[in-house]
């Protein structure tokens, strides 16, 4: 019998009977392996390890990790990389009883080889299209590398920059960060799983891991099941519509249940609802944290909470593979659930093609191909060029001229080569040489006739001002400033929440001292999030907000300086003025004693000692160019459910320059069963427009831009008045009132 059952599973697994098998669909595949699979077998492919060894040391430090993948004790690694390392682990996969493949996955954030820039960056240009290519980079990059499965989107909304992972995200606005969730699950997967340019997407962290209270990291969140469907829940589900085929819970409790032990999150909306046919992994030993969360009092019952509330897989916490069988054999945990899990890990297997070929992905010539590929830079130079917001520009002190005499760049990122990268970056040995630092994209640019001047000024995070001196001597020489301030790489990531997002150390100081030598200064700040500038932004000629851009950083802000690009970025989030404003975004609700303006203080709904607006607003970025926005009309005043109206505005170019707008559609709902956002974006679009041209921009309204969830959580739209507002930022907008009248 035995004999039996291993030529089939043969047969199966290597397509020995390759035209039988391939008759049968991936689901019939799926069962013909469980049905052969032993429980523990099974448990095995919930399991995931952390690869845990270098890349030029011994294959594991763990003896114990292959002999469980020998045993099939193991279904997924994370963090093993390289063709031969995957190959090496397969092979291993290979000699077990059932011989079912490994899955390898990675975070590969933004980007393997080729670092783009960070998410929320990338978020800035609003370009679908870009953000959608530079993760098909990264996918492609990572699949050639032996990779099946990257632990992104990361689509958490983030209203707290205090947070230090709202860089891995798209910022803060629902609906942009559905879109941008759409593009790049449709980049890391490609045209279909089982490409060897594609790998599998993973929407995490579901859910509601960027609303942590106080922007602590790992905290708990607490909030109205409306707003977690109205705001938190959309880009997940917008990964899901794209076909994503992961999801991962997360480290948070969302109003007292661990999101990995959550079965209204997993098994009621996920996959009851949403219908979701992927599987979920845990987020690194969440299973096994429910017991410092107080929610399970031992492994055993982390692991009993987790499989019942539909986590499939267990990421590093060892609690599955210990305790399930366990479990099982006590009637705890009934076995369909396991069934259910390994079919969907299963499936995946199928779908990449790792039972027709395990080692699919592990080609050395596309390896090298995609090593270095010249292509992948010049798509993440634009990506980067994108990415970069201009928050101010005094006198169009920018662009720059290329033939400046003397330029001064001072600052102590101006010479920076791995902070370009950002976190959840990858440093590769050859990085220093690979890595364009501002000051090499600058220097690049510059005639023969110009001199760059160089001056660090102080350190990131220094206290001291010693270097000031000859900072101002620098600038003295110098016809313009070129100052570049900000965060290092580690400042905003995982774990790196911040009560203080002021930029660090002496450097505004620093600002103030170039200030006052009385030369025209232009500031660009590398940062992971909204940072807090309040003197540069108030006595800075031009600011540019350049984030970390990733490899080819210096090339995009050179090209920014000099004009060769136009900068078009849009803030994805709000910056605030001081943290005490946090959170502050746009499209919150209106109060019953809201404040008229500014100094409107008077028992009403402000801070005494503070604007209520922030000091960047969502969606705000300028341009060399001017856009006008006029003649904003609708089709008719009013519509019925059925029906449009079809909104339309000229946008005219009145500056000197070629500039690419982003048109941002909000809506307001001025009555509600509940009280409605002051503003929601519904609907935006990039035109280009040459000096002096205009275009007629249209937006179609209907019922389906008007629903949101009521006290009862359906999602419904409601007749009655409404606003529309269209402009190039959230605050500075054209408004026109339209109304949905009841019935057909
Ligand atoms: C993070 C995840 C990540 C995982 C694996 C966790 O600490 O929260 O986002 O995918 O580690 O590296």
């Amino acid at each position: 019998m035995k004999n039996s059952h291993w030529f089939l599973t043969s047969a199966l697994v290597f397509g020995m009977h390759a035209s039988h098998a391939q008759r049968k669909t991936i689901a019939q595949k799926v069962d013909s392996v469980l049905r052969l699979m032993t429980l523990d077998e099974k448990i095995g492919q919930m399991n995931q390890y952390n690869g845990d060894w270098e890349a030029t040391g011994p294959i594991t430090r763990d003896g114990d990790k292959q002999d469980q993948i020998r045993r099939g004790r193991l279904g997924s690694m994370l963090n093993v990389t390289g063709v031969e390392h995957t190959r090496q682990l397969q092979e291993m996969a290979m000699s077990s009883r059932l011989k079912i493949p490994l899955l390898f996955g990675q975070d590969i954030i933004h980007g393997y080889r080729t670092t783009f820039p960070i998410p929320l960056a990338e978020a800035a240009s609003w370009d679908l299209e870009a953000i959608q290519n530079a993760a098909r980079v990264a996918g492609r990059e990572a699949a050639a590398a032996g990779v099946h499965w990257t632990f992104a989107p990361m689509v958490d909304i983030a209203r707290d920059p205090r947070w230090g992972r709202v860089m891995e995200g798209a910022g803060e606005d629902p609906y942009l960060g559905s879109t941008i969730a759409r593009a790049r699950v449709l980049g890391f997967q490609g045209k279909k799983l089982g490409d060897t340019d594609a790998i599998m997407a993973c929407a995490k962290h579901f859910a509601a891991y960027g609303a942590a209270i106080g922007g602590r990291d790992y905290n708990s969140v607490d909030m109205s099941l409306r707003t977690l469907w109205d705001i938190y829940l959309p880009p997940f589900k917008a990964a899901e519509e794209a076909g994503v085929a992961t999801f991962m819970n997360s480290f948070n409790d969302l109003n007292g249940i661990p999101a990995t032990g959550n079965a209204y999150l997993q098994r009621d909306v996920l996959k009851g609802k949403w219908k979701f046919k992927g599987f979920v992994v845990s987020d690194w030993g969440s299973v096994g944290e429910m017991i410092p969360h107080g929610y399970a009092k031992d492994h055993k019952e982390a692991a009993l909470e987790a499989v019942s509330a539909g986590c499939d897989m267990d990421m590093e916490s060892r609690s599955y593979i210990v305790s399930l069988a366990a479990l099982v054999r006590e009637g705890k945990v009934k076995v369909e659930w396991i069934d259910d899990a390994v079919r969907r890990i299963l499936t995946k297997k199928f779908e990449l093609g790792l039972f027709d070929d395990p080692f699919r992905f592990c080609n050395v010539q596309r390896e090298r191909q995609q090593w270095n590929n010249p292509e992948n830079l010049r798509i993440e130079e634009d990506m980067a060029k994108k990415s970069i917001v201009l928050l101010k520009n005094d006198h169009q002190l920018l662009p720059l001229s290329k033939d400046t005499k003397t330029i001064a760049f001072i600052g102590p990122l101006v010479k920076s080569v791995r902070e370009n990268l950002g976190f959840w970056s990858y440093d590769w040995a050859d990085d220093s040489a690979r890595v364009i630092s501002p000051w090499d994209g600058v220097q690049g640019k510059l005639g023969s006739g110009s001199r760059l001047l160089y001056a660090r000024g102080c350190g990131i995070t220094d206290t001291s001002t010693a270097g000031f001196a000859e900072a101002i001597d620098v600038a003295r020489q110098a016809d313009v400033v070129v100052l570049e301030i900000g965060e290092a790489r580690d400042m905003t990531g995982e774990a790196k929440s911040r009560s203080n997002i002021h930029l660090p150390g002496v450097q505004e100081e620093l600002v103030r001292a170039i200030v006052g030598t009385g030369k025209p200064v232009v500031v660009l700040i590398s940062a992971g999030r909204p940072t807090i500038f309040n003197y540069t932004a108030d006595h800075a000629g031009a600011i540019l907000y350049t984030w970390w851009l990733g490899t080819e950083a210096g090339k995009a802000i050179a090209d920014v300086l000099f004009g060769d690009y136009n900068p078009s970025g849009k803030l994805p989030i709000s910056f605030p003025r001081t943290e005490g404003q946090i959170p502050v975004y746009y499209n919150h609700f209106s109060t019953g004693r809201p404040a008229r303006n500014d100094s409107d203080v008077n028992y009403v709904s402000a801070y005494t000692d503070l604007p209520n607006d922030p000091r960047y607003p969502f969606g705000y970025g300028l341009s060399y160019t001017r856009f006008v926005y006029s003649d904003l009309r609708l089709s008719a005043p009013s519509f019925k459910p059925g029906g449009t109206i079809t909104a339309t505005v000229t946008v005219t170019n009145t500056g000197s320059l070629e500039g690419r707008e982003t048109v941002q559609w909000y809506i307001r709902d001025m009555v509600g069963s509940v009280v409605r956002p002051v503003k929601e974006l519904k609907g935006f679009e990039q035109a280009v427009l040459k000096a002096g041209e205009s275009k007629k921009l249209s937006f179609t309204i209907d019922v389906e831009k008007l629903r949101f969830y009521n006290d009862k959580l359906q999602h419904i739209y409601e007749p009655g008045e409404f606003r529309l507002f269209v402009g190039g930022d959230s605050q500075n907008v054209n408004e026109i009132p339209f109304s949905l009248t009841a019935g057909r």
